[in-house]
């Protein structure tokens, strides 16, 4: 536990009780279990080769109690930002719960098993879309592209899917974790975790 006292009158984000947890053991009850099969979209922002930022969706993969994972392409540029600068930050937003999570780390590369691991625990769709979405198909016309697809799915049945070999998964390890919550009868506020240079996470409450 990280020991700041949460004062009579905050707004309490987490539904915790009088100690603010560990960051992890936060995140690990805003996200998914690690193998529930369930995959947030998230807001990957990193930077991008010509210095501005750069923002896309993707989904996350899997969070391992301490990183968070996502799968691309190896030929994107999000996996060319990725090896110039390799930091990141990922938005998760539940609306309907009226949390946002904002988690900023150091990206590394996850092993060749996860990444199949990762790849057969998505969807039909999904595998084959990471076989056949490059820009050589996306500037065909919608026919042609429907055609590709087509043939794809019916020359391999419902035969198990390789990860195509530009398939590849990131982990991101947290430096700093901000953990929104709103509220329709009193202010917005943030738990806002930060690493220390010792390894150890100062926390602070912030408006939201
Ligand atoms: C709902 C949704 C989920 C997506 N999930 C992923 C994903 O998990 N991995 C991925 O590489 N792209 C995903 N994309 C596509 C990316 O947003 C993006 O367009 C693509 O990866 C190319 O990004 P880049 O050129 O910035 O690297 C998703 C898009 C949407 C709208």
């Amino acid at each position: 536990m990280v020991g700041d006292v949460v004062t009579e009158g905050d707004v309490d984000p987490v539904g915790a009780g009088s100690t603010l947890p560990d960051p992890f053991e936060l995140a690990a009850r805003w996200l998914p279990e690690p193998d529930s099969g369930t995959t947030p979209l998230m807001t990957l922002s990193t930077i991008g080769l010509d210095g501005y930022p750069a923002a896309r969706t993707v989904l996350l993969s899997r969070f391992d109690g301490r990183r968070l994972h996502f799968h691309t392409d190896r030929a994107s540029s999000k996996a060319a930002e990725l090896a110039a600068t390799p930091r990141a930050a990922v938005t998760i937003l539940w609306p309907e719960r009226s949390r946002q999570l904002v988690v900023t780390g150091d990206v590394t590369t996850v092993t060749g098993l996860e990444a199949r691991l990762a790849y057969t625990a998505r969807t039909r769709y999904l595998q084959v879309l990471a076989w056949l979405n490059d820009h050589e198909l996306a500037e065909l016309g919608p026919g042609e592209r429907r055609a590709r697809w087509a043939a794809f799915t019916q020359s391999h049945g419902d035969d198990e899917l390789e990860p195509p070999p530009g398939w590849v998964g990131y982990a991101i390890d947290p430096v700093r974790l901000a953990f929104w919550s709103g509220a329709t009868d009193a202010p917005s506020n943030r738990l806002l975790y930060e690493r220390a240079g010792d390894g150890r996470w100062n926390v602070r409450r912030r408006a939201g």
